[in-house]
This record gives C-alpha cells, structure tokens and sequence, in this order.
C-alpha cells in the first residue's frame, strides 16, 4: 500500500493549514488551551461493522449518523411506489421476476451465490421466498450483514412486508442488541453474532439456511465465516448456503464453494459511458471541481455523484464549487450536498429531498453501494478512498488514502446508470485503471489486527492457523503478532493453544484486552467499576464538541477529569450520569451524548449477564481505592506502554516510536504529564495519537509484562526480554507444528 500513498490535495491541504492557524489563535489566546483536533475527525467514513472490535471514543457504529441516514435511504421507497402497496412494490422488484427460478436453483444446490445490482431485493425478498417455500419448517433462516444498521432496517422492513411485529417471526440480533424471540423463523443479523453463534452451537443446528449478505464486503468476519461455512456445509448436507455479492468477487465465492452455480438477478440497468483521464491528475479535488462546473455548465440535465475520499476533501470540495460557480456569470444554480458518515442525520437525508435544480452529491464510498441516490446521470470518480491500514509492526491503524480497485471503479460508475444512460468521468487514466490498480479491494482480512479473530478459531478447536481454509490468507505477520499479543495477555499457553484464561475472555463479546482487563478485574475486586469502563470504550464518544461551542463543551468535558487516566474520566462520567438519574437533560448541561450513555448502560448490562451467568463473577466495587482500576487498565494495556519525553510527547516503550497525547486527554488536567502510562489504542490522523491513556508505576509494567519489561538497578545491564521471547515463541511454535505434521504422518503410515 506504502507504494500507491501519494501526496494529498493541495486545496485539503490549504484549508488544513488556515483551519491550524485560526486553531493556534486560538489556543494563544486561551493560554495553550488543551483541545486541539477532533476526536470525531478519526474515523474511517465508511467503518460501521460490527466486529468485536472495541469501539474508540468516537468510532462509527449502528448509532451513528451514517447508519441513520442509510436506514433513511434504504426506507425511503422508490418516488413512483410512494402510493403502491407493499405487494405491489415487492412484486415490481427484479428478483420477483425470477422468483421460481431462485427457489428452483436453491432447491437443486446445496451453495448457491447470488448476484444482484443494488435494489433488486436480494435482502429483503431472497428469506422471504424461501420462508414461502417452506425452508423455515425445521430450523431459522439466518442472514448476515455486515453492518449493523442494515441487519436493523433491513428486519423491520420485513417485518412489514410480512405484516409481523419486529422481534416475532422476523427479528434481528447485532451485539448488544437481540431482538428476537422463540417464534423467530427469519433473523437478521451481524456476521458477528453468527460468529459467536457458533462458539455455543457448533453445528448451527437453528438453522436451515444461512444467507451470508453482502459477502462482496470481504469483512474480516465475511472470511472467517466462508471458511466455517464451508466447514459445516460438509457435515451439514441439510444447511442450505446462499452467498449474495455485487458482481466483484462473485465468481472467487463460487470457485471457493467447489463451482457453486452463480445466478444472476436480471437488472435494469442503463448504458453507462466510461471517460479516462488523458493525464495523470495532480490534485484529485481540483481536478473534480473543474469536472463537475464543466458538466453543468455543458451538459443536460442530470444529478452529479462525485466520489472523494473522506470529511475533509467533501467539503473542501463543496466549498470550492459553490465559490467557483459563483464567479461564472449566468449560470444556472446548482444543489451542492455533501455526504459522509458523521454528517448529522437530517443533513444527510437532504441529498434524497427533490430539487428544482441540478444537484451535485459530493460523497466518500458510502455512496458506493451503501446509499443510492436516484436521479444521478453523472459520476466524477477521484479513484481514491480511505482505508483503515494495520502495521502489525508497529501495532497501529491509519487512516490512508488509497487507490480504489478496478472493482471499485465499475461499481462507482454504475451508479450513473440507474434511471437512464449516464457518464462516468475517471479522474484517472486508463492505463492507471488497468495497470496500476488491483482486481478487487483487499480483504479487511489483510489489513487488520486478527487477536480476536484468533482466540476465537483457537476456542472452537482450530489449532493451526495456517491451516485454515480462508479464501485469502492472512498476512503470516499478523497472525504471529497476534498470536503472540494473545500469549502475552496469558490466552494462548506456550504450545499456542488457548489458555483457561483465554476460555474466559472469549466468552465475552470483546477484543482480547478488554476481555482480558474484565477478567483480571475479577482478582482485584474492581469489577463494577471496570464493566462500567468497558462499556464506555464499546460506544461512540460520549462527549458532545459543537464546532460553534467548542470553549464550552471544552470546559464542561474538563470538570469530568481524573487527572491520571481517561479511563477513569469515563467511569465518572458514567458514575455522575446515574447519581443524576440518568437524564437527559443533565447530559445536555454537560454537554454528553445521553444517546451514548444509553448505549453504555445497556453494554454494561449485557455484559454483567455473562460476568455473572456464564463466569460466575459476582460484581465487587473497588470504592474509593482507583489505583486498583489503573493497575487493572495495565495489565489488559501493558503491551501499550509508553514513557515520557516531553509535554504531550511520549516515546512507545517497545518500539521506541513517539506518539502524542491526544489534546482532549484527561492527562493535560495534571499541568505535567505522568512519567509512565498505558493507552488504549493507537490511531494515525495528522500525528500518532495514543487515545484513552492512564497514568502507570513502572513496576507495575515490570509486574504484569515481565516478557517486555524489568526494572534496571543501577549498575545492571539490560535485559532484551522482547527478543528473548519472541525468539522463544516463534521456536516453540514451529515445534508445535512440526510435532503435528509428525503426528499425522505416523498415522497415515499406520
Ligand atoms: O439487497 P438488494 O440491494 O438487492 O435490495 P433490497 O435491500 O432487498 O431492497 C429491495 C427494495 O426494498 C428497495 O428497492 C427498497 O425500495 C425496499 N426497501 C425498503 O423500502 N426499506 C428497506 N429498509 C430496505 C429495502
Ligand atoms: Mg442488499
């Protein structure tokens, strides 16, 4: 990926550089205010999954707005079916067309891989046919998606087509959240929850089919669930497996089923005609500005769909448009609408309103297959997206913007073939098209942190990685990496199987460290107080940071500060929440999300079920003892440990690389900075941000992460311990294996 990173654009670049100015002012201004960047401002557009990844404070999830305005879209019927009724419109839908066909290809294949345009009813129509035809006689019809909103919306449009209350016949189920029940015959669900599903019930005996929806995603969990799947289906010769995708990578699904048959729903689609660039463009929002005043200034009527990368480069372009436009005279007026994930629900439900004149749609890849516009004749694709990257190495996500896949760029230019013949414009050449970009995006499988992706193929008795059957492996760094951040947590015992304690963790619906940081809670008697911390990590930002009222919301965050650890500012946050009765309007003098600390306070619930029903875990209150809570934070986090360097700036106690405060932590409330401290996750933005950090005794580190760290009395020579075990890991690994190659030669002598 390194290869392709380029320059970014110089007009994102520029306004950047006034936004810092005016910031800078400002901070002068408040005596070196504490509150630089936006926590808001870190989040992949497009992230709305619902792995078991452990949410950073303002990480996108179901709740989001991006959700909100996805589910408004896809509720939003077709504008001519407004007055039709419900069977009028399924029975308008494409797969209707070829309904007998569907159930006959199901019927005579144990897989089958259906491939749809968007909007032809591969979601809401496929269970429905089969639930018709008499598949949810002897067990469920699961299908998965992978996005939570969609699981949601998608039921409860069901639900109303089949004329059932959501949560009976059709339900839903996305972590934290199960609304279904004992009638339940059609449930939607993360493919997250089917993962976990198949912890308790290996067999998925519930179940007599399985839709795996969306599979073009190529989430981390789609190609863990392939594999399964495929596992299951050769026992199961009664599980029916359908995989829905957009074209890309349907035919890769079918060769990885053994040539399942693949049918195609006929569409109605329009010619679209595809325009390269002639050069190579320097400065892809320039470029689209220009391309999208061309087109309106000289071409019929018809929507534009422009495509940019992320929040930014969507309003730097809007921005430049609307002041471009305004310098030609005469012409006529055109809609400018921005659209990304945290745009606030009602203005992203604008680019559906009509419009008397030309609306120009400027978007990230939400809009790619996520959203639908109609009425667009035009697509300006920029060829870029941004992508969450993860170095294994260092341990860290980015945010990096990347070339889109050829895949990408033919589905971005159907989107102008929708109503009527369109054009795409490709801000890109052709030869770039074919030569430099990859058949499809790569699999999140490829490019993500794996700790719970292991622990969990370890608990179901998968014992040796390499061998599973993933449709495409996982990099051999990142699985060792994670395995060995697994054996460090003390889940995975030396021979690399898992541990008692990892059993533990990975009953609980969490990434290895807050799993891990639940369970040592247990031995140190803080356990109420940790629940309610992990809880408060699993939901986006609690704190509420209007651009008009940023000094406010500034000081309002800052009277909730325990000056050593942002964990604990969370835990009084949520602390101070229920001693004022849990109100809203509380929240909104404090500016507080309440919609958050909701959410929270169902997690926690939730997770006080399984702490105490599956574990056995009574909950204890540390009382008025914290330092207990930040020696619990360090034994989950003690693999993030850093070490001061100067105000804000700390050094990575294992890679030796230097990363910053974040402006809004609870630390800068101290007036100095805490020699020692653990943090939650690392992110790349403009600098390396630790976000979510607590303040640590260095024995502690020595204590909990003896495979990392000592402490030196003076005259001792250091100990390298780092290389020491990873050296030591990585031999005993490979005896593992070569001790079950062994094995299985031996019996196949006998
Ligand atoms: O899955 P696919 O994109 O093939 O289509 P779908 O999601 O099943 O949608 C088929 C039709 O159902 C759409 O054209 C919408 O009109 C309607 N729909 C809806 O009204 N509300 C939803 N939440 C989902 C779909
Ligand atoms: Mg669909």
């Amino acid at each position: 990926l390194a290869v392709f990173a380029r320059k970014g654009s110089a007009l994102v670049r520029e306004q950047r550089e006034r936004r810092e100015r005016m910031r800078a002012t400002r901070d002068a201004v408040n005596m070196g205010g504490t509150t630089l960047g936006n926590v808001m401002g870190m989040r992949a557009d497009e992230d709305d999954g619902d792995g078991p990844a452990q949410q950073a404070p303002g990480d996108a999830d179901g709740s989001s707005a991006a959700a909100a305005a996805a589910a408004a879209a896809a509720a939003l019927p077709p504008p001519a079916g407004a007055t039709r009724s419900i069977r009028e419109q399924r029975e308008s839908l494409p797969a209707f067309a070829c309904r007998d066909e569907l159930l006959r290809i199901i019927a005579e294949n144990q897989v089958v891989v259906i491939v749809g345009e968007t909007g032809s009813g591969k979601t809401t129509q496929l269970a429905q046919y089969m639930h018709e035809a008499g598949y949810t006689r002897d067990g469920m019809i699961g299908c998965t998606q992978p996005r939570r909103v969609a699981a949601m919306s998608v039921a409860k449009r069901v639900a109303e087509e089949m004329g059932v209350v959501l949560g009976e016949e059709v339900g839903y189920s996305i972590r934290f959240e199960d609304c279904t029940s004992r009638q339940t015959r059609l449930k939607y669900m993360t493919e997250g929850v089917l993962l976990r599903e198949t912890l308790t019930h290996r067999d998925l005996a519930q179940y007599s089919a399985i839709i795996m929806d969306e599979a073009h995603e190529r989430t981390v969990n789609t190609d863990v669930l392939l594999g399964l799947l495929k596992r299951l289906a050769a026992t199961r010769r009664d599980l029916k497996l359908i995989v829905t995708s957009a074209t890309m990578n349907a035919q890769r699904f079918a060769e990885f089923f053994g040539n399942a048959p693949v049918y195609t729903i006929p569409g109605r689609t329009f010619p679209v005609d595809v325009m390269f660039s002639k050069s190579a463009c320097e400065d892809y929002v320039d470029s689209a500005v220009r391309q999208v005043l061309t087109i309106h200034l000289s071409q019929p009527e018809g929507d534009i769909l422009v495509f940019m990368t992320g929040q930014e480069d969507v309003e730097v372009c809007c921005e430049a448009i609307r002041e471009r436009l305004a310098a030609v005279d005469g012409a006529k007026p055109l809609a400018v609408l921005p659209i990304y994930s945290q745009l606030p629900a009602d203005l992203q439900a604008r680019i559906f309103d009509r419009s008397p004149t030309r609306k120009v749609v400027v978007a990230t890849n939400i809009a790619e297959t996520s959203l639908t516009v109609d009425g667009v004749r035009y697509v300006v694709d920029s060829g870029y997206y941004k992508l969450k990257v993860y170095n294994p190495r260092i341990g860290m996500d980015s945010l990096q913007v990347t070339p889109i896949s050829q895949a990408n760029a033919n589905q971005r230019s159907g989107r102008a073939g929708r109503t009527g013949p369109g054009v795409a414009y490709r801000l890109y050449t052709e030869h770039a098209f074919k030569h430099e970009m990859y058949q499809s995006p790569i699999p999140e499988i490829q490019r993500t942190n794996l700790a719970y992706v292991v622990m969990l193929l370890k608990s179901i008795g998968v014992a040796d990685l390499l061998d599973f059957d993933f449709l495409d492996p996982p990099p051999l760094d990142t699985i060792k990496t994670s395995m060995y951040q697994l054996w460090t947590l003390g889940s995975l015992d030396n021979s690399g199987g898992i541990a008692p304690l990892g059993r533990r963790m990975v009953e609980l619906p969490l990434d290895p460290a807050p799993a891990k940081m639940l369970v040592a809670a247990h031995g140190l008697g803080c356990t109420a107080e940790v629940v309610t911390i992990v809880s408060m990590l699993a939901v986006p930002s609690v704190f509420y940071r209007p651009k008009e009222r940023l000094d406010e919301s500034d000081a309002a965050r800052e009277k909730f500060f325990v000056p050593e650890s942002d964990h604990l500012t969370l835990l009084n946050v949520y602390n101070q929440w229920v001693s004022n009765g849990c109100r809203d309007a509380w929240c909104t003098r404090h500016f507080v999300h309440s919609k958050s600390m909701r959410k929270a306070r169902e997690v926690r619930e939730q997770l006080v079920d399984i702490l105490q029903g599956t574990l056995k875990v009574e909950l204890q209150s540390a009382g008025a003892n914290w330092d207990v809570i930040s020696r619990c934070v360090c034994s989950a986090y003690f693999h993030q440990a850093a070490r001061t360097k100067s105000l804000g700036e700390y050094t990575n106690m294992r890679t030796g690389m230097v990363c910053h405060l974040h402006p809004t932590s609870a630390l800068y409330g101290m007036g100095f900075t805490p020699d020692y401290i653990v943090y939650h996750e690392l992110v790349y933005t403009s600098k390396e941000y630790m976000q979510c950090v607590t303040a640590v005794d260095p024995r502690w580190l020595a204590e909990m992460g003896p495979m990392f760290f000592s402490i030196r009395e003076p005259g001792a020579t250091k100990k390298r311990h780092t290389d020491m075990h990873m050296a030591r890991m990585a031999a005993e690994f490979q005896q593992a294996k070569d001790d079950a190659a062994a094995r299985t030669e031996a019996q196949r002598a006998q």
